[in-house]
């Protein structure tokens, strides 16, 4: 059955990919969602789910508040539901809501309003924010087993456009703490389903509940959407039921990657094949090999790669080259080893299709757009896309362009691709690199969204390097850039030039967002008549990364061209101008950012990146060799020094109170003699001799450097009581993050170790979770394991104080968590609250561990959601929580804060409620 709704439009912090794209709503059938209600397995059991939902709401909540408070919010599901009780809500007239039915429609869709609502009162004086609601949804199914099966059950549940859902048994309440899987509330293409271990049912029966969160941010603006005040959540249900066996395993080729072949030739070096365990017991792939033809190609597997029960992990294979080839298929062999009966090994041959394309067409200038692929953080095999310069053979001496796509555009998705791709300025010189940005909302390009893109850039020179037919046309490795993009991209665009501005030559934001804070405010939260408004700063100091107009002073001095459409819909072009204006007072002498406004445009429109006012500004900036030195004046803001680049070779490494803003102002005089003064920075460094330009000597507050005594770059220097010297790189130690957020920079595959079985579920959720919204692979790691250190990339630590691993952790003192007496401390004083989530140091100067201490299923449940998957959701670097949290939101904290540079307490950016 075809839905009748293409399941990317609407999403769009700003990509109302309706507009974009309206002559592809015919090509729905390629991700026709299977909106069985009835679905049956090879052994004869089926699910039957019912049509009719019991709804509760609208409640006000801001933007990523369902993660705080409990999705079934203002329910206890751990106590009978009273269908007859109203509920307080300054939505509803009156102040009261209650519950009412929905039926899903015809075309399988669950469309959740609340037309008595008057909404449009309310958004005359709350705006967009007034939109934002929540409510609670309730229905059941029913699954039948023929008598004579044994076997165990899974559902594969996919929940399209709501936040978290959960299953529970219909006949008893008493005893079940909720377990909360996260929905696919992008809709995301190509998304996995939750696998979902079911409680148990004596009768079969269950009931499912969903929290359906309406945001602004993904499901746009009803009056234009749809041309009515009323917003209208529009939600997707797809459960499917499948038989477990021992051992067992299934091809999910929707997550296969693979790059285009170029003349015969691969163009990248990585290959990814999607395997889901579908068995009882964990599975390896160990051994990778092509089979048949084509001769000329071999692959590697680059470790063994562990999957758990219901885990999918895209097996990463490298790619070696020894011939052309015209082959049209790739088969590759893999072994898939059972890992508790040893003498289980199977051969599995996947064909994987071979794309040819060619960088020019024959006798002409006209080009075509190539799929690369390459290993992102050494683990995840990942596709961008390239589009060679207009004239042949050029590409060498001109820097790459870098341009970011908006929210809800998949580049590996054929109608996305083309469009994206034909939306590109013209360009004679340069190749234009379209990265994905992990997927198609990725971390809005911060983060390791951030690092795809700038990634991309090295991966493209290293493929052209690899090649003699392409040599001629490759740039340097570390080249900077031309930055350009559009909606949630030109947002990206202002993140990565203020961030890392030394990556950039110039850039061309459109249509951009300041920040998702001021995209939809946060007025509507709920904890925010509950929380001491201190806690609250320590929370919100996890976004200052994130406020891309407090870094703008990096870009002061950056040519930019902002442009935005003066009618839209969509992201008012308030935004650019407010940007702009702020540059403009940061460096009213410069000429150097400029503004185009065209009027009556909407959000989207063909020529708002294919302009001659794009053109030019990439020509300007092409051929122009940047100039050497830094400006007279200039100032870098940092917040997360983890994640930020230097300026003008100037860095900062740490800062004295993290949490908050650090600054380093640099002022010369003209004979050479340079001024630095500091805001609250710890440790910097000047990278190389090019970066002190004509300098004799620096005088930071009243010390006096001359130049001519810095040999080995880079300079370190660092300010101990109150006095700055110079310093050596190897005293640098690892450095707290200040955000939990940061995790999700990883070098590596992200491992989780668990301990018992309510973490293994949490653990499998967040694998889960992570490959849906970031494509970043994670390994699921047992109690028994060991060689920690030896596995490079992120950790996540989850288990009970009684954890042998958790002791461990604890007893190393890697921060001010500790075991005193047998119970969790913190700076030597009980750690209130019954779980505990924090940021501990790696076992390198760039690797975390996140460490989750919980005491029962409820705590860790709360804790669990706390993992900051999306934007915006405010965790610090340690939180201590309580069962508050379900009703209060971040008002039920026990305690938060950002570790100080030594990983340890600090009180001037901590808040606790037991002092
Ligand atoms: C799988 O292939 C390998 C060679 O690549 C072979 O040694 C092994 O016996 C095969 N295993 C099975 C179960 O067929
Ligand atoms: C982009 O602009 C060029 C020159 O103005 C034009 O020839 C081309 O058709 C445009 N591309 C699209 C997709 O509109
Ligand atoms: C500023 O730059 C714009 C565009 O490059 C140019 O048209 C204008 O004349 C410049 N203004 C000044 C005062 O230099
Ligand atoms: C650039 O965009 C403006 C505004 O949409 C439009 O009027 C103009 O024709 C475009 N120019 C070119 C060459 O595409
Ligand atoms: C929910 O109800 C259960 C059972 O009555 C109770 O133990 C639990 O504390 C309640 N949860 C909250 C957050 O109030």
């Amino acid at each position: 059955m075809v839905s009748l709704k293409y399941p990317q439009i609407a999403i769009g912090w700003f990509l109302t990919l309706l507009s974009y794209l309206p002559h592809v709503l015919c090509l729905n059938s390629l991700h026709t969602l299977q909106q069985a209600f009835t679905t049956m397995t090879a052994s004869g059991s089926k699910v039957d789910v019912s049509k009719k939902w019991d709804v509760l709401g609208p409640f006000p909540i801001h933007a990523r508040e369902q993660q705080y408070i409990s999705p079934a919010f203002p329910l206890n599901l751990s106590e009978p539901i009273d269908y007859n009780k109203l509920w307080p809500s300054s939505y509803a007239d009156g102040g009261n809501v209650g519950w009412k039915k929905v039926e899903v429609g015809e075309d399988g869709e669950l469309r959740v309003s609340f037309p008595d609502v008057r909404w449009k009162y309310l958004r005359n004086f709350q705006g967009w924010a007034a939109l934002q609601h929540h409510a609670v949804l309730r229905s059941t199914f029913k699954i039948h087993r023929p008598a004579a099966d044994e076997r165990k059950v899974r559902l594969l549940v996919q929940l399209r456009q709501g936040s978290y859902f959960t299953i529970l048994p219909a006949d008893s309440f008493s005893n079940i703490t909720p377990r909360w899987y996260a929905g696919n509330i992008y809709d995301i293409s190509g998304s996995l389903p939750q696998i979902v271990e079911l409680p148990l049912s004596r009768t079969g029966e269950y009931q499912l509940f969903i929290s359906g969160d309406y945001e602004i941010r993904l499901f746009g603006d009803p009056v234009t959407q749809e041309g009515s005040d009323v917003p209208v959540q529009k939600i997707i249900l797809d459960l499917q039921i499948e038989d477990i066996d021992e051992v067992g395993y299934a091809l999910e080729p929707a997550q296969n990657v693979i790059c285009d072949f170029v003349d015969g030739y691969a163009f990248g070096d990585s290959i990814g094949i999607g395997l889901r365990n579908t068995g009882e017991s964990w599975i390896s792939v160990d051994a990778a090999k092509t089979v048949g033809l084509p001769a000329g190609l071999e692959v590697q597997i680059l470790k063994t790669i562990r999957i758990a029960p219901g885990q999918t992990r895209v097996i990463p294979l490298k790619l070696r080259q020894l011939t052309r080839t015209e082959a049209t298929v790739l088969d590759i062999c893999l072994t898939v080893t059972g890992d508790q009966d040893s003498t289980y090994s199977k051969n599995l041959t996947v064909s994987l299709p071979i794309h040819h394309t060619t960088g020019w067409t024959t006798g002409s200038e006209s080009r075509n757009a190539v799929k690369a692929s390459f290993l992102f953080a050494n683990s995840s095999p990942t596709i961008f896309v390239v589009i060679p310069p207009r004239l042949r053979g050029k590409g060498q001496n001109a820097p790459p362009i870098l341009s970011l796509h908006g929210a809800g555009v998949d580049i590996t998705y054929e109608p996305h691709f083309d469009f994206w791709v034909e939306a590109q300025p013209q360009n004679d010189y340069s190749w234009i690199i379209l990265p994905a940005g992990r997927t198609s909302w990725g971390l809005d390009w911060h983060g390791p969204s951030t690092k795809e893109a700038l990634d991309a850039v090295e991966a493209l020179s290293e493929i052209l390097q690899s090649n003699d037919a392409w040599k001629h046309q490759a740039f340097r490795r570390d080249t900077k850039v031309i930055l350009i993009g559009h909606s949630n991209g030109g947002q990206g665009v202002w993140h990565i030039s203020t961030h890392y501005p030394d990556r950039i030559i110039a850039a061309a934001p459109t249509a951009g967002y300041i920040k998702s804070q001021a995209y939809i405010p946060l007025t509507e939260s709920r904890s925010a008549h509950f929380i001491d408004p201190s806690l609250r700063a320590i929370l919100e100091s996890s976004l200052t990364p994130d406020d891309n107009d407090l870094h703008l002073t990096n870009a002061a001095h950056l040519p930019i061209q902002a442009i935005h459409g003066g009618a839209d819909e969509n992201v008012p072009s308030f935004h650019s101008r407010e940007l702009i204006s702020v540059l403009k007072s940061l460096n009213p002498d410069g000429n150097l950012s400029h503004y185009q406004e065209d009027p009556g445009e909407k959000h989207w429109y063909n020529t708002v990146l294919n302009n001659t006012t794009v053109q030019d500004f990439i020509d300007a900036h092409i051929h122009s060799t940047a100039p050497q030195g830094h400006p007279s004046s200039f100032s870098l803001t940092v917040s997360n020094p983890t994640e930020a680049g230097p300026l003008y070779g100037w860095k900062i490494h740490s800062l004295t109170i993290p949490g908050r803003l650090g600054t380093l102002r640099i002022t010369t005089d003209g004979d050479g003699l340079a001024r630095v003064s500091t805001t609250n920075v710890l440790r910097f460094s000047i990278e190389d001799s090019k970066s002190l330009s004509s300098l004799t000597a620096l005088t930071i507050a009243s010390t006096s450097f001359p130049t001519g005594k810095f040999i080995d770059f880079p300079v370190h220097f660092v300010r101990e009581k109150g006095v700055w010297t110079t310093t050596t790189e190897s005293t640098l130690r690892s450095i707290p993050p200040t955000r939990i957020q940061t995790i999700l920079s990883t070098l590596g595959t992200i491992n989780i170790f668990f301990d018992g079985e309510p973490a293994l579920s949490l653990a499998k959720r967040l694998a889960h979770d992570l490959h849906l919204y970031h494509r970043l692979d994670a390994e699921i790691i047992g109690p028994a394991a060991t060689e920690d250190e030896e596995r490079g990339g992120n950790f996540v630590v989850i288990g009970t104080l009684q954890s042998p691993r958790i002791r461990r952790l604890l007893e190393t003192g890697g921060t001010s968590f500790n075991l005193r007496k047998g119970s969790l401390s913190l700076d030597e004083k009980e750690a209130a609250g019954d779980s505990h989530v924090f940021l501990h140091p790696g076992s390198t100067a760039t690797s975390y561990k996140l460490v989750i201490i919980y005491s029962d299923v409820a705590s860790l449940e709360r804790a669990g959601r706390l993992f900051p998957i999306r934007t915006g959701v405010a965790v610090p670097d340690w939180l201590s929580l309580s069962p508050g949290l379900d009703r209060l939101g971040a008002a039920g904290l026990r305690g938060a804060g950002v570790w100080d540079t030594n990983w340890r307490y600090q009180e001037s950016s901590s808040w606790l409620d037991n002092y």
